[in-house]
């Protein structure tokens, strides 16, 4: 499985996303920049302060799912808390793909034991006896690392009363859509189930779910240990910067920051910036500089598909072919579409196609419509956002 296309590949961001070799060393720590609270190791662990007080506290810090859906992480802990079910579970998803996207690899890697805190803190708030940690695939050195650390907080007497499984992913990039991610798990193939039923009423074996982002649930320890009001007053949120900037890594900043803000952060962009691709392959390409302002924040902006998402930044100079961008990033869905459903199985390797052609006009309208409307999953509703986004904004129509 290689993600082919050289136009896309020789971008940094790329460069630790799905290309071989397929067993990922670590991240240099120099890419955990600017220090942050969510580079610091959790000491002492946080203790759970029950789950009212728990809860309580996410709600009131405003924490959303950092996957990139950003749906609110309270209303999803309270949804599994209240279902009645002879076992439930709490699921990790490490299996961060999206292309740009390195910042769930860092925190595997480098503060392994934040991230099962809040594991565990979650799996007591809900009721949950056993939590799985899933680690994608091709991630080998966090998957050690992630490994290590639960043995040494099992040791410690942390997770007394909770059984705990680290999980090495399947390998697709369906596989972090929760749940795929379930059913592989389960042992079979990785393709979306239908929702409703969502993983917290029906999940993992059929039982009450609570699936969170690794981010979201380094923020929840933080959280239980310095409390909403200091999470409030700083707003940290993981981005990952790479491209066309001096200094590409993981920066924590808060949420907030005008996208000019975040790329000084990295080193500064070339003064010929011409787009920044924003959320990953599933996102949006965001023309510079009449986006320069733009505050990095949960609310979405204008075109769908435009959303800080998991954080992915990529910065593109003048010299760059942004259509030789897009088709690569439509030939990765083309190549990832786990082929369940018909507007994606077949609508992906259009969308190429039409890429490739760099055809315009209302039959690519109608295509985007499909994929985005016919779609089961994420995947095949978000494959032409960045190609669409490119024509509204740098062809004229603006938005
Ligand atoms: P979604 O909006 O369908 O769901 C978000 C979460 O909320 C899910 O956990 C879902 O189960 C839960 N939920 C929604 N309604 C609920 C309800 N009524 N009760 C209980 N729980 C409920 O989004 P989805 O498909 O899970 O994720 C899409 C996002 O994933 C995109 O925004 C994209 O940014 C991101 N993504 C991230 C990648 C990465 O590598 N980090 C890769 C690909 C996509
Ligand atoms: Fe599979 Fe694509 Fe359908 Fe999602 S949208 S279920 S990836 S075929």
């Amino acid at each position: 499985r290689v993600f082919a296309p050289v136009q896309v590949a020789d971008l940094r961001a790329l460069a630790v996303g799905k290309l071989p070799p397929h067993e990922l060393e670590a991240l240099p720590a120099e890419l955990a920049r600017a220090g942050g609270v969510l580079f610091e190791p959790p000491d002492p662990l946080p203790e759970f302060p029950g789950a009212d007080a728990l809860i309580g506290a996410v709600r009131e810090a405003g924490l959303r799912g950092l996957g990139g859906a950003l749906f609110p992480t309270a209303r999803k802990l309270e949804a599994v808390r209240a279902e009645a079910a002879d076992a439930k579970y709490v699921v990790v998803n490490g299996d961060e793909s999206e292309p740009g996207n390195f910042k769930d690899r860092w925190l595997m890697e480098h503060n392994p034991r934040l991230v099962w805190a809040g594991a565990a803190l979650a799996a007591r708030a809900v009721g949950a006896g056993e939590i799985v940690f899933y680690v994608r695939g091709e991630y080998a050195a966090a998957h050690a690392r992630v490994e290590a650390a639960r043995a040494e907080l099992e040791a410690s007497g942390y997770f007394e009363g909770l059984k705990t499984q680290t999980f090495r992913g399947g390998g697709l990039y369906i596989c972090g859509e929760e749940s795929a991610l379930l059913e592989s798990i389960e042992g079979r193939r990785a393709e979306p189930r239908l929702k409703p039923p969502y993983p917290a009423q029906a999940g993992l074996f059929g039982r009450p779910t609570l699936v969170n982002n690794v981010e979201t649930l380094a923020h929840l320890a933080w959280i239980a240990a310095h409390g909403a009001e200091a999470y409030r007053a700083r707003r940290p949120k993981l981005f990952s910067i790479s491209g066309d900037v001096a200094r590409p890594g993981v920066y924590e900043l808060p949420l907030g920051t005008p996208l000019a803000g975040a790329l000084e952060a990295a080193g500064g962009a070339p003064e010929d910036l011409q787009a920044v691709l924003m959320g990953g392959a599933a996102g949006t390409f965001l023309r510079l500089p009449d986006a320069a302002e733009l505050p990095l924040d949960f609310e979405a902006p204008r075109l769908s598909g435009d959303a800080v998402g998991p954080g992915a930044l990529v910065a593109f100079g003048g010299g760059r072919d942004l259509w030789a961008v897009a088709e690569g990033i439509a030939a990765f869905f083309a190549h990832e579409s786990c082929g369940k459903c018909f507007s994606c199985s077949l609508g992906t390797p259009h969308l190429h196609a039409a890429v490739a052609r760099r055809e315009r006009g209302p039959q690519l309208e109608e295509l985007f419509l499909a994929l985005e409307q016919g779609s089961l999953c994420g995947l095949g509703q978000a494959a032409p956002w960045a190609v669409r986004s490119l024509i509204r904004r740098f062809e004229g129509v603006r938005s």
